[in-house]
């Protein structure tokens, strides 16, 4: 059936022309690289979903329920950045393989211990994103460039709001009142997706 043969970097230029003008009525499509690249990152993105949706179990269990819920909207964000991907493959004529995901840690000591790991997570993420632009500007694919700048500005925000917490956290210390402030103050956030994406 045509399009079940994803298009692999081992296969010659004229075999992936072939390939396009057969499956892909000749639109431009992705590199091979780039589509396992993003196929990788889509992976990434669903396990950095699980992670925090671990972490907000974590905070259930210790009745920190407003950072339950900041968690639960940091699990949403990143389904959202996965479906990003997701679309994206498939608009350049891409194919999506989804493979395992996996486990994320259950148990931390502390909300700080917590925000210590969620910061080196994105900052990770952010190495991620920045080598998938690497690429996507040695293969000029401009598409792609684009694409990803807007991943390039998330992770700005991402760290950024993520590091305001611990600053936070940092100034509470051990006072379970400030926490509880601290608590209700993250009650309040919401998932908001960007208007053109629904
Ligand atoms: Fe998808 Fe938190 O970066």
């Amino acid at each position: 059936m045509p399009g079940l043969v994803p298009l692999s970097e081992e296969m010659p230029a004229w075999e992936i022309t072939v390939y396009k003008n057969k499956f892909n009525r000749g639109k431009t499509m992705i590199a091979p690289k780039i589509e396992k690249a993003f196929n990788k990152q889509l992976n990434a993105e669903l396990y950095s979903a699980y992670l925090y949706y671990s972490m907000a179990a974590y905070f259930e269990s210790i009745n920190l329920t407003g950072f339950a819920n900041w968690m639960m909207i940091q699990f949403q964000e990143e389904q959202f950045h996965a479906s990003k991907f997701y679309r994206y493959i498939n608009e350049r004529g891409g194919r999506v393989l989804l493979t395992a995901i996996e486990s994320p840690p259950t148990e931390w000591d502390s909300p700080w211990t917590v925000f210590e790991a969620t910061l080196a997570h994105e900052q990770k993420v952010t190495g991620l994103i920045n080598g998938l632009a690497d690429m996507a500007m040695e293969q000029k694919d401009h598409a792609s460039m684009s694409f990803l700048q807007w991943f390039v500005s998330e992770q700005v925000e991402e760290e950024n709001s993520v590091d305001m917490i611990l600053g936070h956290l940092k100034l509470i210390k051990d006072n379970p009142q400030a926490l509880f402030m601290l608590d209700k103050e993250l009650a309040q956030r919401v998932f908001t997706p960007p208007p053109a994406e629904g």
